[in-house]
């Protein structure tokens, strides 16, 4: 609340990369607006809150690149919970935490601990923690929470400053997410 958005919300605008991006990609998109490979993993780091939906990561769970398996690096035990309850009878718009249960409303490192227990839930996620890139920089930040958090608030700042609007550029919304 408060910056100038758009007046105008169409999801083919948007510019973001997909939830199966590969990691040298990401760190390509993120680095094409001024971001390391430190910032980079650290904004994942985003994923500390909030969820994603079944329809997501269903091919995680049920058909890894068409194997007809899950994704021998997700932990078995996520495996087991999520394909056969929470995203049982291919039920898209159920919601997974993206975090682990326990923190899932806690900005934190907990995150980067849960991707080396072969808990990342996004195919991005789980990856960071193996590309030689950024796998390096997961454990650094898993060890360190106030590392992390301090990295994060820098890292959020800047990202906040891409694609500012000034003057009388869009509009203050009154509801985040709709045009007034
Ligand atoms: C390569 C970069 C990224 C990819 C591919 C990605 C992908 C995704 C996907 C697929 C979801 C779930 C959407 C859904 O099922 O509804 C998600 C959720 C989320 N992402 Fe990312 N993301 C990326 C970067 C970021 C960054 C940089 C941040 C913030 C710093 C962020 C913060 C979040 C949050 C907070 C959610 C949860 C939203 C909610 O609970 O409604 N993501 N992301």
């Amino acid at each position: 609340m408060g910056r100038r958005d758009g007046l105008v919300g169409l999801s083919s605008n948007v510019d973001l990369p997909a939830p199966d991006v590969s990691v040298p990609n990401a760190l390509k998109y993120y680095g094409n607006q001024g971001f390391s490979t430190l910032e980079t993993v650290v904004l994942l780091g985003g994923h500390t809150v909030g969820v994603t939906h079944c329809s997501v990561i269903k091919d995680r769970l049920f058909n890894f690149r068409g194997t007809q398996k899950p994704d021998p690096s997700l932990n078995a035990f996520y495996v087991f919970f999520l394909g056969n309850f929470i995203c049982q009878n291919n039920n898209d718009d159920m919601f997974v935490f993206l975090d682990s249960p326990s923190s899932v409303v806690t900005v934190d490192n907990s995150y980067y601990k849960m991707l080396l227990e072969g808990k990342g839930i996004l195919p991005i996620d789980n990856e960071l923690a193996f590309d030689p890139n950024t796998a390096n920089i997961v454990k650094t930040l898993a060890g360190n929470n106030g590392y992390f958090l301090d990295l994060f608030g820098k890292a959020i700042v800047k990202m906040g400053m891409l694609g500012v609007f000034t003057g009388n550029q869009g509009q203050i919304r009154h509801v985040c997410w709709e045009t007034n």
